[in-house]
């Protein structure tokens, strides 16, 4: 999770937004199988010390209080129909413990693969589980599946069933293993799965996975669900391995610290579900001083999410019904369907994607230079030919400046190049600079990943060197067409618009020489950033 990027602007950022819960469905939407999915972010009760260890007493009574906001919001839920609800990472502990003071609130979860077990109905066969039992039978109680975040103690060696056929790895030095884990239980209270997060972001009290876990568990009423958390979803592992597995529909418990002007919570959520084609279930922590929160449910193509108002930091339960994705699940729930089947089976309905590749400009830039020139000299000023270098998410981008109400700039860093075409309304078009930027390397602050990058911003002022900083504010539409030849095809695109609104872009799509396309127009509010996000996997 993001956290430690926290910058102080960002606190000024908060003050200026107002509380945001949209819900965009489309006509689309209304036919084929569904389910109703709940996500909540929760403001977390934290424990003001958590660095002083704390007897098992004292750490249980401090998740209590967060579990009986659990039992409440899983009832409200239920009753308007959810048939899941996700809550977020670090949602009963919080954050900040070290291996040692997080020993209280450990409790050892047994590897679902190997056991059945309903820690409500059967609550004497582990010791020291007070916290699966009464998340069991919050998910028994109101009938729905649940997923949570908590903390996991395993002996060495580990049992898991992944571990039979291999030799153990070292154990750590103090006797045991911590994982940051997810836990899934079915509407009986039975556990349905773990998941060990595999990509910590600085967190002391927990450990990697000694080998990656792929895990997914299956639903009755809309098939298979894979799981990941946080700062899973910039990775390979396991994130692209589910999506490999074929599975359309992800849970996601995170802690996500917001950071503009490419990676706010809400907008690679909606991003990531977009780029991959899936449903995200996101459940994020609301904790204003972190810059924590951003919550939401993202079919491929509608989204229900929250963006939480500063200086009144409440949870906020999001309850949305959602088309089914899983093929499997539809194609045999279709064969047992006959009787009961009123609705006619529709994997996904939408708009079909036009397909041109001729609509697709070849891109001017040579392969092999460094950075390419404007092309739109004849209608711009002479000032924004030149590219500039700006750092934006400590990343080096190269940027050109948009000038004018209309144009067409590439600019490109390596073998990336980005074209932009646009239009801007007149609104606001003699205050507001925006840039067109492109990345391609490696990032390495607060986690190493490498990208190739084509973002369109809106710079923070009037200077060149204010792009890529902070903003959330802007008053310019712009209809546009932003154009990257990836070296990946696996590209997240977002639009994010004025005061942390999700637009849907119009169109996106990828050829199979990976470039691609975002073309986006009739914004509803001025645009802040417009991004195709690449991932590099193979080169990290
Ligand atoms: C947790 O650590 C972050 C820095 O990583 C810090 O900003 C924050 O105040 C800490 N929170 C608590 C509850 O100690
Ligand atoms: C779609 O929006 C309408 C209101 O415009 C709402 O009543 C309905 O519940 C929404 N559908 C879904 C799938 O949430
Ligand atoms: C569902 O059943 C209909 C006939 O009832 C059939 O035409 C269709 O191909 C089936 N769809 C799938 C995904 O199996
Ligand atoms: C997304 O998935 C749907 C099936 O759920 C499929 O029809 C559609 O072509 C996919 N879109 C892309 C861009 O792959
Ligand atoms: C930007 O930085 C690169 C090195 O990262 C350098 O080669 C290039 O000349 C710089 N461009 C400008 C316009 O300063």
């Amino acid at each position: 999770m993001p956290r430690l990027a926290q910058t102080v602007s960002m606190v000024a950022f908060f003050h200026t937004l107002a509380t945001l819960t949209c819900a965009r469905n489309t006509s689309a939407d209304t036919t084929g199988p569904f389910y109703v999915a709940a996500v909540y972010e929760h403001r977390v009760i934290l424990n003001p010390e958590p660095l002083v260890r704390l007897s098992r007493a004292s750490a249980l009574e401090h998740m209590m209080r967060n579990l009986e906001i659990y039992e409440q919001q899983a009832w409200l839920a239920a009753e308007q129909g959810a048939q899941i609800i996700v809550f977020p990472e670090d949602g009963l502990q919080g954050f900040n413990f070290s291996r040692v003071s997080i020993s209280g609130y450990l409790e050892t979860i047994p590897d679902p693969l190997i056991e059945d077990w309903n820690p409500c109905t059967q609550p004497h066969r582990h010791t020291r589980t007070e916290v699966l039992q009464r998340l069991s039978c919050i998910a028994r109680r109101h009938g729905l599946f649940l997923v949570a975040n908590m903390a996991d103690l395993q002996p060495c060696p580990l049992t898991s069933h992944l571990d039979l056929e291999l030799a153990n790895p070292p154990c750590p030095p103090d006797g045991h293993w911590q994982f940051n884990t997810d836990v899934v239980f079915r509407s009986d209270g039975s556990l349905a799965a773990r998941y060990h997060k595999h990509n910590l972001y600085f967190e002391m009290a927990f450990d990697k996975p000694p080998r990656l876990e792929v895990v997914a568990f299956d639903t009755p009423f809309a098939g298979r669900f894979g799981v990941l958390t946080c700062f899973d979803i910039l990775f390979h592992d396991p994130t692209v391995k589910l999506l490999e597995q074929g599975i359309r529909q992800m849970v996601y418990p995170t802690a996500w610290m917001n950071q503009l002007p490419l990676l706010s919570a809400v907008q690679f959520q909606r991003a990531f579900s977009l780029g991959a084609n899936v449903t995200l279930l996101a459940a994020n922590i609301r904790d204003d001083s972190l810059g924590m929160t951003g919550s939401g449910i993202y079919p491929p193509h509608t989204a229900m999410y929250h963006y939480g108002k500063a200086g009144h930091p409440e949870g906020k339960l999001l309850v949305f019904r959602v088309p089914v994705l899983d093929a499997e699940w539809l194609a045999t729930e279709n064969e047992t369907q006959g009787v009961t089947g009123g609705e006619a089976m529709v994997t996904e309905a939408r708009s079909p994607v036009p397909r041109s590749e001729q609509e697709v400009d070849s891109g001017s830039c040579k392969q092999d230079s460094r950075r390419c020139q404007d092309e739109s000299l004849s209608i711009s000023p002479p000032s924004s030919s030149s590219p500039f270098n700006s750092s934006m998410m400590y990343d080096p981008f190269s940027f050109l400046l948009l000038r004018g109400s209309s144009g067409k700039l590439t600019v490109c860093d390596g073998p990336l190049c980005c074209h932009l075409q646009y239009q801007r309304s007149p609104l606001g078009g003699g205050t507001e600079l925006y840039a067109l930027g492109a990345f391609a390397g490696t990032h390495t602050v607060n986690g190493r990943y490498a990208l190739q990058v084509c973002a369109l911003v809106r710079c923070s002022g009037l200077e060149a060197s204010s792009c890529g900083q902070e903003v959330d504010d802007a008053e310019s539409r712009v209809n546009f067409r932003l154009e990257g030849n990836f070296g990946t095809p696996h590209v997240y695109p977002s639009v994010l618009g004025s005061g942390m609104v999700l637009e849907q872009p119009k169109r996106v799509e990828k050829t199979a020489d990976g470039r691609v396309v975002m073309e986006h127009s009739g914004m509803t509010v001025g645009l802040v950033t417009a991004c195709l996000y690449g991932r590099m996997y193979d080169q990290d």
